[in-house]
């Protein structure tokens, strides 16, 4: 693999936003598991009907299903942008083991926020499903007349996911998992940091002075 990069954060931290916006900046291959994971959902593939009820919750879906999405749509020449994995500590060792090798050429950049802003980010989420562009009802709209502003869809969509109850479940799965993944990058000295509480303008700034310095 070429050098690749990780984001790594709590659901709403921000981690699809900005993966969009560095992929097309720095010609890195943005993989969202859980993009792939509602492809084979929409799909109605047999591993779609699998994981359907599991993501409806906000459980984790199994680390071997993941990572096997995750090569099937990996090449060995990519320059790639993990979003959404690893979830858990398992899957940062096995990200080691059969994909990455203990590279220091692959880093993690954390999306330090404060949880208590993500479940108002997250219930007012809409993405437009042509193109990927994520709006906020809120704080980021579409167009007035309901189209996408960068790619003039008007298939705009809320993730089934993305209800008070569920955002609950997948913030608790957040907590009980993510302090050994930090642990494990910061202690390989791969671990970097962006303030995440920031708007998004000023993230992506962060963010480009770190990949400048790292890539
Ligand atoms: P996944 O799709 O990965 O969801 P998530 O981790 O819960 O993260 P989100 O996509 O909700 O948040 P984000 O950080 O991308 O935020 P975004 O940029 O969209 O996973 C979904 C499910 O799939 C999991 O629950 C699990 O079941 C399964 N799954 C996936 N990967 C798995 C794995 N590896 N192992 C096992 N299971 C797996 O922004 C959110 C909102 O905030 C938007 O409205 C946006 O406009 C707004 N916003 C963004 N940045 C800012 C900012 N700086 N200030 C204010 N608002 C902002
Ligand atoms: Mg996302």
């Amino acid at each position: 693999m070429l050098p690749s990069l990780i984001v790594l954060g709590a659901p709403g931290s921000g981690k699809g936003t900005q993966a969009l916006k560095i992929s097309k900046e720095f010609g890195y291959k943005h993989l969202s598991t859980g993009d792939l994971l509602r492809a084979e959902i929409e799909k109605k593939s047999e591993l779609g009907q699998k994981v359907q009820s599991i993501i409806a919750k906000g459980d984790l879906v199994s680390d071997e299903i993941v990572l096997e999405l995750l090569k099937l749509n990996l090449q060995d020449n990519d320059k790639a942008l993990l979003d959404g994995f690893p979830r858990n500590i398992q899957q940062s060792k096995m990200l080691d083991d059969q994909l990455f090798g203990n590279n220091a050429n692959v880093k993690a950049i954390y999306f330090n926020v404060d949880l208590s802003v993500l479940k108002d980010r997250i219930v007012n989420r809409r993405t437009c499903k042509a193109c990927g562009e994520i709006y906020n009802v809120k704080t980021k709209p579409y167009a007035a007349n309901g189209t996408c502003l960068k790619c003039g869809s008007s298939d705009i969509v809320q993730r089934k996911d993305d209800t008070e109850s569920v955002v609950d479940n997948r913030l608790n799965v957040f907590k009980e998992t993510f302090e050994p993944i930090l642990n494990f990058y910061r202690g390989t000295g791969r671990l970097l940091e962006v303030n995440a509480q920031q708007d998004e303008a000023a993230v992506f700034n962060d963010l480009k002075r770190l990949i400048e310095i790292y890539k």
